[in-house]
């Protein structure tokens, strides 16, 4: 395949045509997040006049079985009397079906007619989405490759994670898609770089003046990543059990947010000047030491007359598995600007409470005149949030003088919460890197060596976990996790920011 440099520009908006098409249409992402994205941006204008999307999969399925499949999941998303039915009635008819298998070149050539049928000639570009377990991903790329690729536009094609298990598997596939693609083809999703607060944070950096001169180990004490899910892996067992969370959750999406939040000022906005600072700081880190990890894993428990299932009580995953479900970390980047402040991340299924944040404890004021009218020094230094999801908001707490004749000081939040801010509603992550990868924008996908970068930092540890088969500390379904999290939290001199506020 080759990428031609024409995305649909102004003049060719009307000439040419763009398909998309969803392999894999029929599986649960596929329902819950990519066919919703699309019709988002068709709802917003945000697709061309021509274009088509088709589904691709194995289950036997006419268009207008897909179509039902598809519309289940819709919602318009301002109001629902503006032309919400009729825009979902046009979006719909410009849904197709294909049935193949996910290895038959014959298949993908049924498909290739047509697609070229709907382009009716004109200048074509194709974007394939691969929503399929990473096992079909050669296959798949390379049969599109060889016979559905566009003659005369760009092809492109999205990848979701899991990009291998560890830094060997990883480079065993990148160096398969890559006899079919180009790197400039592959657009490698992290779906958390979509977040409207992540993409934020170099905003917050970069355009404001306060912030950029703080942004260092001389006024940072520690930086924490915090992901929290109140529910497990039900009904993904199968898939999470040969990945576990440090896989699923912090080399990937939490690592992207350290990278972001860490990396020196880029030359400039373009793709390639972000991704060159965030490889430099992934290659300064120290890869993970097995004493800076906690790892666990939740237990069923019963509560006001429910009963919450254990991990291992998922058919699909087996009763010795030692999985984790949760792990903690303490991450250090060894450059100037961040040598020695801890970069603790936080990630777990089954817990108290959802929620992702970042937040940013700042040292404590030397020689703080106000020492004597506070009550604990230690959390009257100030720190700054980023609540990522849900309720996206940015805070930071301050001291300050609880209104009155005497003098004492309290902490209080500056507080910038979204929903009370900007009346629109947040665009779900996948219709950014949707409408970026249509766009043939790369700043928020996921270049080979950055994933080489990544991969490197954790592949010790993991292989460490799993040959000296380190069993992960039990906690209770919908608890605050393990204990040991907060030993490893203390032996950094950290207390994490989330506790203080549940
Ligand atoms: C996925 C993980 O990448 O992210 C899931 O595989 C996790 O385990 C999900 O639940 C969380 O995404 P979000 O956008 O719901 O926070």
């Amino acid at each position: 395949m080759t990428e031609s440099s024409s995305p649909f520009s102004e003049s060719g908006k009307t000439e040419s045509t763009l398909t998309i098409t969803v392999v894999g249409a029929s599986g649960d992402l596929a329902k819950k997040k990519i066919f919703p994205a699309l019709f988002a941006l068709y709802y917003d204008d945000f697709l061309p006049e021509n274009f088509t999307i088709f589904g691709y999969a194995r289950t036997k399925m006419t268009d207008e079985e897909l179509r039902k499949m598809i519309s289940e999941t819709l919602t318009c998303r301002i109001d629902k009397s503006e032309n919400c039915g009729d825009k979902m009635d046009h979006f719909l008819k410009r849904c197709f079906y294909h049935s193949g298998l996910y290895n038959s070149e014959e298949d993908f050539s049924g498909l290739d007619q047509k697609l070229q049928i709907k382009e009716g000639g004109r200048l074509s570009n194709r974007l394939f989405y691969l929503s399929i377990p990473p096992n079909i991903f050669v296959d798949v790329v390379r049969c599109a490759s060889t016979k559905a690729s566009s003659k005369s536009g760009w092809t492109r094609v999205i990848v979701e994670k899991p990009f291998g298990r560890d830094a060997e598997s990883s480079r065993a596939l990148i160096k398969c898609l890559k006899r079919y693609l180009n790197e400039d083809q592959i657009f490698r999703i992290d779906h958390y770089l979509g977040k409207e607060l992540v993409e934020n944070l170099s905003v917050l950096r970069f355009s404001n003046l306060v912030f950029g001169p703080l942004w260092s180990r001389d006024y940072i004490r520690n930086v924490q990543l915090i992901f929290s899910e109140d529910f497990g892996t039900e009904g993904r067992g199968g898939y999470f059990d040969n990945y576990g969370i440090i896989r699923d959750i912090m080399q990937n999406h939490l690592l992207q947010i350290l990278a972001l939040f860490a990396m020196e000022t880029p030359v400039s906005l373009d793709a390639e000047d972000i991704r060159n600072e965030k490889v430099k700081v992934l290659r300064s880190m120290r890869p993970l030491q097995l004493e800076d990890v906690v790892i666990g894993q939740y237990k069923g428990h019963s509560n006001g007359g429910k009963t919450y299932p254990g991990y291992t009580d998922d058919p699909k995953v087996s009763k010795n598995s030692l999985t984790p479900t949760f792990a903690a970390a303490a991450l250090f980047i060894n450059n100037a600007r961040w040598d020695g402040v801890p970069f603790l991340m936080k990630a777990g299924k089954a817990l108290n409470a959802r929620r992702t944040q970042i937040r940013v404890q700042f040292r404590h004021v030397p020689g703080n005149l106000y020492r004597n009218f506070g009550t604990d020094l230690d959390k009257a230094t100030n720190e700054l949030v980023l609540h990522v999801q849900p309720d996206e908001a940015i805070y930071l707490k301050i001291n300050n003088k609880v209104p009155g004749l005497g003098m004492r000081l309290d902490r209080s939040d500056l507080n910038l919460l979204y929903s009370a801010r900007y009346s629109r509603e947040i665009p779900d992550a996948y219709e950014r890197l949707l409408l970026d990868a249509i766009g043939g924008e790369r700043r928020l996908f996921i270049r080979s060596d950055e994933l080489d970068a990544a991969w490197a930092l954790f592949t010790p540890l993991l292989k460490e976990l799993e040959e000296e088969k380190i069993a992960p500390e039990l906690y209770p379904y919908g608890s605050r996790g393990p204990v040991g999290a907060h030993y490893l939290a203390a032996k950094h001199n950290v207390r994490w920011g989330d506790f203080t506020e549940d």
